[in-house]
């Protein structure tokens, strides 16, 4: 979440790691022969060891970041995914997993409205990319709930034979993708190589994976595109989804982030692609500016989110927006609680409700999808209404 407007300055040690960041990064172009996919290039800008925008110690989330996620501006967000976990865990009973948990303020809300409900995993596992965020997790679980945080294991790779929930907000978003333009009949690569003045986009004949992904999506939905049309692609899902169906032996997965189905993401009129850069609260749609200090995302095509998982061999058992998730999770009886409250607090619920919520905020922007192994009891979070037929 952010405006649109002037990008604040850079201080000295921000330059300079920016441009060691970049020497990195032209490096790799000059090793690969001059030109990198994108994909390369956002993976080497967001997780390159040391340097990478998540791997180094920039602030990233929160008000002194440069973007805030729904754990960050809502503790609401996290006391309803604790009640989807719940029902969860007090079924077959397991574990949670969250992938990527960024501040830590999810599994530090989740875990003490988990301890509230009487449904407690005995472990409650976190697996994220950044070392740098894991210390941060770390410190806000110390401050927040200490009496919990031994339950707390943080993982270097996924676990084997996992029972319980796996959870991810905002992970799929910043997973490397594949850019393309269709440009006289052709699928083309959008790449990057390194110019006088920085890093430029520069086209190239697509290879196969990333041409038969963009022809079938085209047989399917781009019968309309203009010559250079542009969009992304995301080619490292399948294998991403089918390590977390590895490492799942029974239970749920819930992925939340700003999304849509596949026929709406390759509409002709989103002919710019989805590619969205965030910094100090304000984004932009320049990948190349600062590399290692501005977070990179795109838009998740929640079809292929749910192809991949069929072919990985888990149900998909729900999708939703985030609103009806979280209404189905009972937002409103979490409402109700402001008759304890002083009317700061109670203005305060009220806007966290708002904000998760609205059309025009994150209440339809963002989707739930669900998918299970070895478990088919319904989900509280898809009972009031449920997209899968969109996908
Ligand atoms: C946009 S932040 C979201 C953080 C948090 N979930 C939230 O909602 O506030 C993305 C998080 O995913 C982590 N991440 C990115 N790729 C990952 C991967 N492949 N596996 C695990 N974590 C990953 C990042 O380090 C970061 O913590």
């Amino acid at each position: 979440m952010g405006g649109q407007g002037e990008l604040p300055g850079l201080t000295a040690d921000e330059v300079e790691h920016g441009e060691r960041l970049s020497g990195r990064i032209r490096a790799a172009i000059v090793d690969a022969g001059g030109w990198i996919s994108f994909a390369r290039y956002m993976e080497m800008a967001l997780y390159e060891p040391g340097l990478g925008y998540y791997s180094a110690g920039a602030r990233k989330l929160g008000e002194g970041g440069d973007f805030v996620t729904a754990p960050e501006v809502a503790p609401v967000f996290s006391r309803c995914m604790a009640g989807q976990c719940a029902e969860v865990l007090a079924g077959p009973g397991g574990e949670v997993l969250e992938l990527g948990a960024g501040s830590g303020a999810m599994a530090a809300a989740m875990l003490a409205e988990l301890d509230s409900l009487g449904t407690l995993p005995v472990r409650y596992r976190i697996l994220d990319l950044s070392a740098d965020l894991r210390t941060r997790q770390r410190a806000t679980l110390a401050a927040t709930v200490p009496h919990l945080l031994e339950r707390v294991e943080w993982l270097d790779r996924l676990p084997e034979g996992f029972e319980g929930v796996v959870i991810a907000n905002e992970v799929l978003d910043a997973l490397p993708v594949d850019r393309f333009a269709w440009r006289g009949g052709e699928v083309r690569a959008l790449g990057v190589v390194a110019g006088a003045n920085g890093f430029q986009w520069a086209e190239a004949p697509a290879g196969p994976e990333l041409g038969s992904a963009v022809e079938a999506i085209r047989r399917e939905c781009g019968a309309d595109w203009p010559d250079g049309y542009v969009s992304e692609v995301n080619t490292g899902l399948a294998p991403w989804l089918a390590a977390i169906a590895g490492a799942l032996a029974r239970g749920v997965v819930l992925l939340v982030d700003y999304g849509l189905p596949r026929r709406e993401f390759y509409a002709a009129e989103r002919s710019a692609g989805t590619l969205l850069c965030h910094f100090r609260h304000r984004f932009n749609d320049d990948p190349f500016t600062r590399p290692g200090l501005q977070d990179i995302t795109a838009w998740v095509d929640f079809t292929a989110v749910a192809e991949a998982a069929t072919d990985a061999g888990l149900d998909v058992v729900g999708y939703t927006t985030q609103a009806h998730f979280l209404i189905g999770n009972d937002l409103a009886g979490r409402l109700q609680e402001v008759a304890g409250l002083d009317p700061v607090q109670r203005v305060n619920l009220s806007r966290q409700a708002m904000v998760l919520t609205l059309p025009g905020e994150m209440g339809e922007r963002f989707k739930v999808i669900g998918l299970a192994k070895g478990y088919d009891a319904p989900l509280r979070g898809f009972a009031v209404r449920d997209f899968r037929h969109t996908l």
